[in-house]
């Protein structure tokens, strides 16, 4: 987590890191801070809480202006969301100025050293030992870029760093180690930051910073070596969003927005991907169908809402490929010593890219011998980068915390691996595929509809404002769609919230039933495996009879369940395994409405920030 920004240029470094720290604070908002060279000197203010705060602080307490400057937007590990744990960290001259994104491991060592040579370190975070540490080495080099170097050498774990020294005016120094930093390449200026949306405005040329990398930036020049010093080679791209993608375009919230722009985030995720002939051509792919053709079990990592996704890919998978599938939670995967080999697939779903969790899965999978395809949202991050294979969604940058279109996008592109195997694999003859095809490139029109009709699901959801509880059942594609249902309205709506599988309901979750009590039931269409429905339509009248006030989201023409549905949700009529893609459409809304009218932060939820960059 932890937004971090760098500028050298031309412009006010204030301006343009203040800026790229506000399309960052999705990423951490415990505190804000930035640190400005200029007039000889360094000069930093840094505040608790969100970037207002600093802002307001800087109205009444300017920095000095200056071209070069640092800034971070935080999401609290080691010590508190306070004022003084704020970064940027300085070192005790006040020459170095320091910002970080992720964990130092061996950091209480290194304090202790630092003690014991006469620094007084005043926070509680690991981050201040890099400050020291750069001036010691800075005190002998001179170079900034080597310092950090040399420092670099001696952290453990997880570390994006980004520095700036009084003695180098014109100078900003980054290093990356498992956590992303993006180079911004501008005309007479040069930018770092933990994601392309920091500088978008400015640029959208940039360059990917690969593992153990160190750059040093002045506004006319971009250097890149790794840890011991020699010139790293670099991988340059364009972004192909425009500044208008990470803005918020009149809605009220990112998250409003992201779930407006499903249905061409959906769209644009099968763009391409099918030839004229009716075929998938995948060859982003990057992986031979020889390769393919062998593997004999897919093992799905994620986490959250990509987790959620994962869940209903194995039913397509499997029914698909007839190839085993598991889908496994990234954080318990590499404990268990999981069973892989080169014949297992390994798929690793992220929006950002930078989960450390699903990362760590991916490097285990890979230790092991097995091929890892990421399906990910972020061009360029640390997931696909280590992938052997990659399948983008294109779902445009998603910035709300709640993961909305990078969901539904990241079930279309699970889908389109599961047809590319049937195809390569002749599990799916190629009138089926095109089949398949043709109903999803109708999902996009259906989802406009859902959105269309999402009035009552609004008012419903302002009606249980003062609730304490919603249950939310599902069966088939449907359980994972109330599981993801439960974790919207827990992060957004801070209420509690849970997902059952509904044939689970008789063993244990009836218990919870009581008078009043919301239970969403998403119903699986009676036109498909009919027999899960008439039992579902069974569980609702079951859970009613105990007094739960029953909200059912089923296909429009579903006339068995309305007599037992307090409230009734219609989605369109879709095949069974697509229905996820309109179903998940109101529990989305519901949760942004009932979130709202409780007065919560809708794309900023407490405690939680966009990636999850450590374990
Ligand atoms: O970037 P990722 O897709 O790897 O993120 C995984 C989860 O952290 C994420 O989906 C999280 O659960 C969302 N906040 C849910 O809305």
């Amino acid at each position: 987590m932890c937004g971090i920004v760098g500028y050298a240029g031309g412009r006010s470094a204030l301006d343009v890191v203040v800026a790229g720290l506000r399309r960052l604070e999705y990423r951490g908002y415990d505190s804000a801070g930035i640190a400005v060279l200029a007039d000889g000197g360094l000069a930093a203010a840094k505040k608790a809480g969100k970037l207002a705060n600093l802002e307001e602080l800087l109205e009444g307490q300017p920095l000095p202006a200056g071209s070069t400057g640092i800034g971070h937007t935080r999401w609290a590990t080691h010590g508190g969301p306070t004022d003084l744990n704020a970064h940027p960290h300085l070192d005790n001259a006040g020459r170095v100025a320091v910002v970080h994104n992720g964990i130092i491991e061996n950091f209480a060592a290194l304090r202790a050293e630092l003690a014991e040579r006469g620094h007084a370190l005043e926070s509680e975070t690991d981050t201040e030992v890099v400050a020291h540490l750069l001036a010691e080495q800075f005190s002998s080099s001179a170079d900034l870029a080597e310092a950090m170097r040399q420092v670099c050498r001696r952290l453990d774990g997880a570390f994006t760093l980004v520095a700036v020294h009084a003695d180098e005016p014109d100078v900003v120094v980054g290093a990356r180690r498992n956590s992303p930093l993006v180079v911004g390449v501008g005309q007479g200026e040069n930018f770092l930051a933990s994601d392309v949306a920091a500088f978008i405005a400015y640029t959208r040329e940039a360059i990917e910073l690969g593992q153990d990398q160190v750059v040093e930036l002045r506004r006319d020049t971009v250097t890149v070596t790794d840890f011991e010093g020699k010139p790293a080679e670099v991988r340059p791209y364009h972004v192909d969003w425009d500044v208008s993608a990470a803005e918020k375009g009149g809605y009220d919230y990112f998250m409003l927005k992201e779930i407006a722009e499903q249905p061409k985030a959906v769209a644009d995720t099968l763009l391409g991907r099918i030839g004229t002939d009716g075929r998938l051509t995948l060859d982003e792919l990057r992986m031979p169908d020889r390769l393919l053709r062998e593997i004999d079990k897919i093992v799905i990592v994620a986490c959250g809402t990509a987790f959620h996704a994962g869940m209903i890919a194995k039913y397509a998978i499997e029914h698909w490929t007839r190839v085993p599938c598991e889908v496994e939670l990234a954080s318990e995967f590499r404990y268990r010593d999981p069973i892989l080999d080169q014949r297992t697939l390994v798929v690793a779903i992220s929006q950002s890219g930078e989960t450390m969790d699903t990362l760590m899965a991916l490097r285990h999978a890979r230790e092991q011998g097995s091929k890892v395809l990421a399906i990910c949202n972020t061009n360029g991050s640390t997931i696909p980068r280590e992938s052997d294979a990659v399948l983008y969604t294109h779902a445009g940058p998603e910035v709300a915390v709640a993961s909305t279109k990078a969901f539904l996008t990241q079930v279309v592109a699970c889908y389109l691996v599961a047809l590319y195997l049937g195809q390569v694999r002749g599990t799916k003859w190629g009138d089926e595929i095109t089949g398949v095809i043709r109903e999803l490139s109708e999902i996009s029109t259906q989802v406009e509809q859902v959105l269309e009709t999402m009035e009552p699901v609004r008012e419903l959801a302002r009606s249980l404002k003062d609730k304490n509880t919603v249950l939310f059942l599902g069966r088939h594609v449907g359980y994972p769609v109330a599981l993801e249902g439960a974790l919207k309205l827990k992060e957004l709506a801070y209420m509690h919230a849970e997902g059952f599988a509904a044939g689970e309901l008789k063993h244990g979750p009836i218990a919870l039933i009581e008078k009043d009590l919301p239970v969403v039931v998403v119903v699986p269409s009676p036109r498909g495996r009919s027999v899960l429905h008439d039992k579902i339509v069974s569980n609702i009248q079951e859970i009613r009879a105990r007094g739960a006030r029953t909200i059912v989201i089923a296909e429009e023409g579903d006339e068995a369940v309305v007599p037992y549905a307090d409230h009734l949700i219609r989605i369109p009529r879709t095949p069974v395994l697509l229905q996820p893609l309109v179903a998940t459409v109101p529990l989305q809304v519901f949760a942004c409405e009932l979130a709202t009218a409780r007065g919560n932060e809708v794309d900023q939820p407490r405690n939680l920030a966009k990636s999850v960059t450590v374990e």
